[in-house]
Order: structure tokens, then sequence, then C-alpha cells
């Protein structure tokens, strides 16, 4: 198996004596804690228009190990990238391309202090990832979450699973400049081993659904093609639901967001929008919505070939009405759901690169990773990334 995803997973008990290397000190004042990458199942680019999303937590984890200093100084560093980046807890946070992954983790403390938190003293980290950067499953969210949650818990704050995941997103509306949806914060940050997650996105209710497959198995197919949100197309997208949204509204339609409208309503409706573009954008939405309900009930009937082909559904709207998937996901979710023993492919997460998943039988993922990856690097001229995931947990101490 290649690509990134494949590579040797870090084991986190390395982190305290490396941490020690740099740090010097006591071990037994450092803590750390993990967090976890997602899949989407289905429910993909709804999150933001007031939709229901079908996510889990899967086992391939960020780890924060974290301990307080003496000072007013902030430090980290990370096992993967040389350097070391140094703030103060009394700087006025603010978005810089040089900072790289350290922008993340400011923003979270710029959020943290707009919210009144006090900081009496400053803090060292160092950090590693199982999880690869810009791959689709959420590397930035399990960032922001697994360090809100280390710091939290480090100074006492006592946020609640539902706050980590808002001062996430926050963080990534006011400071990284990407719109997102609360999704993936929601997902890392309250997620449970052994099942999948509803979430209502325009509530925020949630409820557990155990993620019963038998004999299936999700597989995760990286395209290796990284991308940040930042330079992608999905703040467009999202502007181009509001002006639905508004087009509707204007034209009577009492409704606060697009995935209120049942498809025979949107069906009723649609004539007061002209754009053949946005007629497909939000087409795509509410039938999405509306995928995400059998995809529910499917599972809990444990009736695994429907939701295969409710799988099959979501990437042809995503490729063809949404426009957010590529040559390197068609590749991949179409040759999967060729593959026998696969009952269902589609993207996972923004799209535009990152990855996708397939429902494959357990007997058959050898066989599968082999043919979809000699079709992916033939079309494509690299090799994708595949690992079969389980369910994990979202944010929490990680005990040693
Ligand atoms: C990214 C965003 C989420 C969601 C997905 C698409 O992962 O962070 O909020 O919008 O894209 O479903």
């Amino acid at each position: 198996m290649a690509g990134s995803l494949t590579s040797k997973e870090y084991d986190p008990k390395e982190l305290i004596p490396e941490f020690v290397k740099i740090y010097g000190g006591n071990a037994a004042d450092i803590k750390i804690y993990s967090s976890p990458a997602r899949i989407n199942i289905i429910g993909e680019h709804i999150d933001y228009n007031g939709g229901k999303v079908f996510p889990a937590a899967i086992n391939r984890y960020l780890y924060v190990a974290i301990r307080k200093r003496n000072d007013s100084k902030i430090v980290y560093n990370d096992v993967r990238f040389p350097g070391t980046f140094e703030f103060d807890i009394n700087d006025d946070f603010k978005f810089d391309k040089k900072n790289d992954y350290a922008n993340y983790l400011n923003g979270i403390l710029s959020q943290l202090k707009a919210k009144g938190c006090l900081f009496p003293c400053g803090f060292e980290i160092l950090m590693v990832s199982n999880v690869p950067a810009g791959g689709g499953i959420s590397s930035s969210s399990a960032l922001e979450c697994g360090f809100a949650f280390a710091v939290s818990e480090t100074f006492g704050f006592n946020l609640s699973r539902v706050e980590i995941a808002k001062l996430g997103q926050m963080s990534e509306h006011n400071f990284m400049g990407v719109n997102c949806g609360i999704m993936d914060q929601f997902i890392i940050a309250t997620g449970k081993k052994n099942y999948a997650e509803k979430l209502d996105c325009a509530t925020l209710e949630y409820e557990y659904a155990p993620l019963e497959l038998g004999d299936y198995r999700f597989v995760v197919m990286n395209t290796n093609k990284v991308r940040k949100l930042s330079d992608s197309k999905y703040n467009e997208r999202r502007s181009q639901c509001e002006t639905v949204l508004a087009t509707l509204q204007k034209n009577g339609v009492k409704i606060n967001a697009l995935c209120e409208l049942s498809p025979a309503k949107w069906e009723e409706v649609k004539g007061f929008v002209s754009d053949e573009i946005l007629l497909k954008r939000a087409k795509h939405c509410v039938y999405e919505n509306q995928r995400v309900l059998d995809a529910v009930s499917a599972l809990k009937n444990g009736d695994l070939v429907s939701l295969g082909k409710l799988l099959n559904a979501s990437h042809k709207s995503l490729k063809e009405d949404y426009e957010v998937t590529g040559i390197e996901l068609d590749t991949l979710a179409e040759t999967a759901q060729k593959q026998e023993g696969c009952l269902g492919s589609r993207m996972t997460g923004a799209g535009f690169g990152g990855c996708a998943i397939a429902l494959v039988h357990k007997d058959k993922i050898d066989s599968f990773i082999e043919n979809v990856q000699k079709t992916y690097s033939g079309v494509i001229g690299y090799e994708a990334g595949f690992f079969a995931c389980e369910t994990g947990d979202g944010v929490s101490e990680y005990k040693l």
C-alpha cells in the first residue's frame, strides 16, 4: 500500500521523552490529549445550509502534549516539522502566513481570550499527527479541537464539547478566513467509538447511531492531492447557496435555511431561481439532505446495499450539480464503485482533492485496494493512499 495515509503511525508514548529532550524539566507534569480525524458518511456541503449530516470520528489521531510554564511564553513544536514557534500569552494574536500551522493554534487562543478566558501563565506543547494534512479527513479541525481541549483542560476552563466545537468553527471564520460549517469540529469534539452521529446543523441536536457494518468496512482513499479550504472554491459554494436562499425568501418562501425544503417543496418553488448554476447547487443540497435521512434509516434496518446506493448517488450529485470533485476524486470513487465487494463510494469532506470513502467487504479489501490503485495511478500519474478505518473517540485525554 502506498501514499501518505499508509506510512508508519507515530506512537504517542514517544512524545514524552521527545518533550523532555526539547523543553527539559519534569515529565510528570506533561499531559497528552488526542483528537481524531473524521469521515463524513453522507451529507456533504449541507452543514452550512441547516442540513443533517452523518459523520463518524475515526481511529486516526493527532496528539498534543502540553505543560504549563513559569513565565508568559507560549512555545509550539511539532515532531513532523522542524522549527519552533514562540509567542507570548499577552500577544494580540493575528493571522500571519509565515506562522504556518501555528495560525490554527493562535486562532483558538484569540477566540478563548475573546470569550474572557484568563491565562495566569504560558505553556509549551509538542504535537504529532497520524492524520494527513489537507487530506479531507479534517486534519485542521483535529488540530483546532485537540489544542482547544488540551488548553481548556490544562487551565481549568472546563469548556463543554459543544463549546470546543464552536470555538474551532469561530477560529476558522474569524482567524483563518474559511466560512466552514460546524460538522467537522462537532464530530471531532463529540464523536464516540462504535457510533456515527446524526447531527442537525440547524439546531445542533445530535444522536449517536451504532455503526454496525457486519462484514463491511469503510476504506479511506486519499487522492494525495493536497488542497487548503482557504484556496478552494469552498466560500464561493457557500455564497451561491446564500444567494438562492435570499432569492426564495424575497419571493415569499418562508424558510431560514435551504435544507428546510423537502425535495417536493423545492420542485414547487425552484421556478423563482433562474440561474442554471444556482439551480444545480440548491438541488444538490435539498436532495443530499433527504439522502442523509434515507441513509440513517437504511443503516438502522441493516440495509447496507441501500446505504451503498445512497453513497453513489451522493457522489454523482457532488460531481454534476455541486461540482466539487475533480478527476482525482472521480477516478477513485467511480473505480471503487465498480469493484467486486464494494457496495458504494463517494468523496468525503469538502472535495477538490482530499479523500473518498468506500464501503467494502472485509475479505475483498486487499484486491479492492490493488485494483483501485492500479487504475488511479494509471490515470492520475501518482499513487493514492488507502486504509480501512474503524470508528474512534472524540477529543480525550490520552492515558499513558
Ligand atoms: C469541510 C467543512 C465542513 C463541511 C464539509 C463539506 O469539511 O469544514 O464544515 O462543510 O467541508 O460537507
